[in-house]
């Protein structure tokens, strides 16, 4: 299994600390060769948006950040499993990760979706010291969904602390148990993948909108060249 993990901090703390246990371990359960890929913001992308509208007039591989940014988004597009993790940060995700997912505007559902993406799985983690996991985690899980990744998993946890050292005993158990059951059900559904719930809610709303208002370019012609607008699906697309 390829995992791709995007850290949304520098340092391993404790947040980066359950990523690589939870893609260890799926590493020594899954059939066949694995391989972790790692990138940690801002040390491997430091650029913020500039909203210059490039990536939605023309293409992603037009953005001014596109060199820096490649070889993140190639390993998000190679990746069987993607894991997004941030630590709270007043309440949601590090500034650096937002930055990161703001790149990736036209991959939404409601743009220009990867048929990639359905068939991955991703995971979502976050800690805090008390509060946050849940807007966190749902920072990062909206682009997930609205990418069209098959299955999301969500995974927030209060630690007590600011660092690994600090996580009493009975939390760190909790966390093992918990990426041992994550790993587990990540193994047992590789390969089954189609696309979120949400994000085929909002295929088929997109879809409508295409049929019934003025056209968007360049999604429209994206669309239809997928023949989406007929009977292709993306979630039925070969890899
Ligand atoms: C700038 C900053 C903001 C933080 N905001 C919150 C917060 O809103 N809620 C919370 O419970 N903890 C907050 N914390 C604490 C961290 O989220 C918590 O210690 C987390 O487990 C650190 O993860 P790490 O070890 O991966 O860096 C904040 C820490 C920093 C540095």
């Amino acid at each position: 299994m390829k995992i791709v993990i995007i850290h949304g901090q520098n340092h391993k703390g404790s947040t980066c600390m359950i990523a690589q246990e939870l893609a260890d371990k799926i590493k020594d359960k899954a059939q066949g060769q694995s391989e972790i890929k790692e990138f940690f913001l801002p040390k491997d992308f430091d650029e913020p948006c500039l909203g210059c509208y490039t990536c939605f007039n023309n293409d992603l591989t037009k953005c001014p950040h596109y060199p820096k940014l490649e070889p993140l988004a190639t390993g998000l597009i190679e990746a069987d499993l993607i894991i997004l993790e941030s630590p709270v940060y007043v309440y949601h995700a590090t500034g650096q990760m937002m930055s990161f997912l703001d790149h990736f505007g036209t991959w939404w559902i409601v743009h220009r979706p990867k048929a990639e993406m359905c068939s991955k799985q991703a995971v979502a983690i976050s800690t805090a010291a008390g509060g946050g996991m849940k807007s966190t985690v749902k920072d990062m899980a909206d682009s997930l969904e609205m990418w069209g990744v098959g299955k999301v998993y969500k995974y927030g946890v209060g630690v007590q602390a600011v660092n690994p050292k600090e996580i009493p005993k009975r939390i760190l158990k909790k966390i093992h148990k918990k990426t041992d059951r994550l790993s587990d059900t990540v193994c047992r559904n590789a390969g089954k993948q189609k696309m979120n719930r949400r994000g085929k809610k909002w295929f088929h709303l997109m879809r409508f909108a295409h049929k019934h208002f003025p056209p968007m370019e360049p999604d429209y012609t994206y669309w239809e060249n997928k023949g989406w607008h007929k009977k292709a699906r993306p979630w039925k697309s070969e890899r």
